[in-house]
């Protein structure tokens, strides 16, 4: 599925090497230091996750890399330059941002994603797709999870670059984040060919809980039973990364262990919320929006007991639940 070979691998990793040297020793440095100290962070969570600095200017990768006219293609396809199709002019597509290496799973740089120090617009800028950089199939954080620890009992799946680095940060190691983009049921049989239990845990706002059903909706598919999918709904405009530093580790852990939700009671609270049992409207409603779903579930166990459950909020039998899943009607 990818260019295994690609010589595109060798010019991440310069300029990889590129933009960490710069949060060392460029001269512009200093503003960067202090937003990564101001967010918590140490010198050793910056190297372990590789962060750097796009120092500010049109051409600082250019000139240090950009050799000749095959090399500057090159960085073109890698995402790392961009051509102005009018003046044929090339730049830097980073520039004056915090540099933070996205990886493979054998620890390869794919692609970056770059935060303004400030407030300015975008606030992420992130590679394109690229012959080795597949957005909706990547997880960040996940090569550096791995290197902590082989054995993850339990992955939390996060929203961003910040909630895995400040998790790590207060050694909460065993989180990824998807890409600014929907989990996926890839990334999922992904995650659960390495641990048999992932933590949802999304941004406390609408953006976040509508990624959680999301979530939902993706993993179905992945549960087989012995395996358990949880989530974890954070306190309204807060974030992984924000309510870990304010909380700190502990609380966090303990809000872990006892606020989050397995799928089936997530699912049934959510659909009763749409379509409540307590008219007989209400519990057709219900049949019809939760059958096609359960089904979905290849764990013959998980499946049967929440067609169990639906059973009781219904009425309706086994029978004509599977009915229900079979026929999706649509209204005239
Ligand atoms: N994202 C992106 N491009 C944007 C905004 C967001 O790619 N313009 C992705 C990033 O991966 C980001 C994630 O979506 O980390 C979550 O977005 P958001 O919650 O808005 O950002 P935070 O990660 O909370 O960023 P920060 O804490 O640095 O402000
Ligand atoms: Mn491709
Ligand atoms: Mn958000
Ligand atoms: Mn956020
Ligand atoms: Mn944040």
């Amino acid at each position: 599925r990818q260019a295994t070979d690609s010589p595109l691998y060798a010019l991440m990793a310069a300029a990889s090497n590129y933009y960490r040297q710069a949060l060392k020793s460029h001269s512009s440095r200093g503003p960067a230091i202090n937003y990564l100290k101001g967010r918590g962070l140490t010198g050793i969570i910056a190297r372990d996750f590789g962060l750097g600095l796009a120092p500010p200017g049109w051409d600082n990768l250019l000139k240090h890399l950009g050799g000749d006219a095959l090399q500057q293609k090159a960085m073109i396809d890698a995402g790392l330059l961009i051509e102005n199709p009018e003046t044929g002019k090339r730049y830097d597509r980073f520039r004056d941002r915090i540099m933070f290496p996205i990886r493979d799973s054998r620890g390869r740089v794919i692609a970056f994603g770059g935060r303004v120090l400030g407030d300015d617009k975008p606030k992420y800028l992130n590679s394109p797709e690229t012959p080795i950089f597949h957005k909706g199939q990547e997880l960040y954080g996940l090569f550096e999870a791995r290197q902590h620890n082989r054995h993850l009992d339990e992955i939390l799946v996060v929203e961003g670059y910040m909630d895995v680095i400040a998790l790590a940060q207060q050694n909460l190691r065993n989180a990824v984040a998807t890409l600014g983009t929907a989990t996926s049921t890839e990334h999922l049989k992904r995650l659960f060919r390495i641990t048999p239990s992932i933590l949802f845990c999304f941004d406390g706002d609408q953006a976040g809980r509508k990624a959680a059903w999301r979530a939902l909706e993706a993993a179905l598919p992945c549960l087989l039973d012995g395996r358990r999918t949880r989530f974890l709904f954070l306190p309204e405009g807060e974030d992984p990364d924000s309510l870990v530093r304010s909380e700190g580790p502990d609380a966090f852990r303990a809000r872990m262990q006892q606020q989050a939700q397995p799928l089936a009671d997530y699912f049934f609270q959510k659909l009763g919320e749409e379509a409540a049992p307590n008219s007989l409207e209400g519990k057709a409603h219900l049949a019809a929006l939760a059958a096609p779903l359960i089904d979905q579930i290849p764990g013959a166990n998980l499946r049967r007991l929440m067609l169990q459950r639906l059973s009781e909020l219904t009425g309706l039998n086994d029978e004509a639940l599977q009915a229900a899943s079979a026929t999706l009607v649509t209204a005239p």
